[in-house]
């Protein structure tokens, strides 16, 4: 299994590019199954996450082609995946491919708005809380759905299609929203969700469906109405930025100071961050070319932070935030909202010399002067990366283990931060 060295004590300086947002292009991936028609998108990140997709989409039937760098491309150009559905030959999500990814119980809607029927098995996914599907259960059943639990499956059946209806989030959920928006488009007559996830990813997938030739409108606010549609036809799209991304990368730069452009960011993406970032200190400006984040000299400024859905602060820069907050010259306080396990970055920042107490959903994170290397390990993909950003400014040697989490979401780490001076690399075992 592949470790990641990093010797840490180097600023960053240079440019970093952006690439397309894993958590857009899954739910867009899975959108190719409500059509019979080829859908091509650019800017698809090369990440695990999106190759493990890819086998269950191939599984149900759709044939993806990925075109790869030709000569003279920019090597960091995302790449461009056609999808074509031309026929679902299984409406079975099996455990095996499932249980690997949670956002691919996704398919479930598409399948159940096309086919008819769906059976896709309960999701497993990051360790970062119990995770259920109950609201993506309810939307569907508030579509017409009849839904069965039968050994792990979910089982839905629509034989007559879906029928448009009012479907009110008791809670935001961004998987529920993309399950509802799904199911949705395909749907006779007129769907209206309340108190919709709002974060930029369900916008990205609504604007490709519409282009796909769904009547989707207020995707980006709390209340989403679409209008179904018989069919949908074939599209090309290019995948939103990916904020995640962008702020992990803020936060880096933030911790070991330097200065780096963002190349390809966009700070409407990430509002509530940059804002967080410039409490704390950090130089924030953004430009043509992307987001500029710079840390001269001055210390890191103590913050006091609660994650929220989106436009809020986004519980997955949550942990790069603490490791952060490590450096702090005071007491910092971050709460965790969302998600209830997700303090699993906590004890391994503390292996590397960091003061954390935990109380319920909140930890304090008290500054010190200096981290230290160590061997450390994360159990989530968001906490893996948040060990990547304190051990670049730590002293001396960290390896981190277990850096498959890291490949399920970032796109050439190593890479890019070695390109802006980070001693940074990966070790095959
Ligand atoms: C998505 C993101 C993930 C991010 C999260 C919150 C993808 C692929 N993943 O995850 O990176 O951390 O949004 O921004 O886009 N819930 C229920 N019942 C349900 C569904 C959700 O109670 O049926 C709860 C969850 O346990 C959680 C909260 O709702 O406490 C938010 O979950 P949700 O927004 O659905 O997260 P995901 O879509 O799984």
């Amino acid at each position: 299994m592949d470790r990641i060295r990093i010797v840490g004590g180097r600023p960053l300086n240079g440019t970093i590019p952006i690439s397309g947002a894993k958590n857009a292009t899954l739910p867009l991936m899975i959108a190719s199954l409500l059509t019979d028609q080829t859908l091509i998108l650019d800017n698809v990140p090369r990440l695990a996450d999106v190759v493990q997709l890819q086998r269950i989409l191939g599984n149900h039937g759709v044939d993806v082609m990925l075109s790869g760098k030709r000569a003279g491309e920019d090597e960091y150009k995302g790449q461009s995946v056609h999808l074509s559905a031309a026929k679902i030959v299984d409406t079975t999500a099996p455990y095996e491919l499932v249980s690997k990814m949670r956002a691919s119980f996704w398919v479930i809607a598409p399948l159940v708005a096309r086919m008819g029927e769906a059976r896709v098995s309960m999701p497993g996914g990051c360790a970062i809380g119990t995770r259920p599907v109950d609201l993506l259960i309810m939307a569907l059943e508030r579509l017409g759905a009849l839904i069965e639990i039968d050994g792990g499956y979910v089982v839905a059946r629509a034989p007559k299609g879906l029928k448009g209806g009012e479907i009110s989030f008791p809670k935001v959920t961004v998987s529920g929203t993309h399950t509802a928006v799904m199911a949705a488009v395909l749907a006779s007559g007129t769907t209206v969700i309340d108190n919709a996830a709002r974060e930029p990813e369900i916008a990205d997938v609504a604007e490709c469906l519409n282009k796909m030739g769904a009547h989707v409108s207020g995707a980006g606010t709390s209340r989403i109405v679409i209008e179904g549609v018989p069919k949908l036809g074939g599209a090309r799209h290019s995948v939103v930025p990916d904020r995640i991304e962008t702020g992990t990368y803020a936060m880096a730069v933030a911790m070991t100071g330097g200065e780096v452009m963002l190349e390809g960011a966009r700070p409407e993406l990430l509002q509530a961050a940059l804002g967080v970032l410039q409490q704390a200190d950090v130089d924030v400006s953004s430009t043509n070319q992307g987001i500029r984040v710079a840390r001269n000299g001055a210390g890191i400024r103590p913050v006091d932070v609660a994650t929220a859905p989106f436009p809020g602060f986004p519980t997955d820069l949550q942990a790069q935030l603490m490791a952060l907050m490590t450096r702090a010259s005071g007491t910092s306080r971050i709460t965790e909202t969302i998600f209830e396990n997700r303090f699993m970055h906590v004890q391994e920042l503390a292996r590397m010399g960091a003061r954390i107490q935990l109380d319920g959903e909140t930890a304090t994170i008290e500054g010190v002067e200096r981290l230290k290397g160590a061997p450390v390990m994360a159990t989530d993909l968001r906490a893996s990366v948040s060990l990547v950003i304190a051990a670049l400014a730590a002293e001396g040697e960290t390896m981190v283990n277990r850096v498959y989490h890291l490949d399920r979401g970032f796109e050439r780490l190593e890479d890019k931060l070695s390109r802006c001076g980070a001693e940074i690399e990966r070790v095959s075992s």
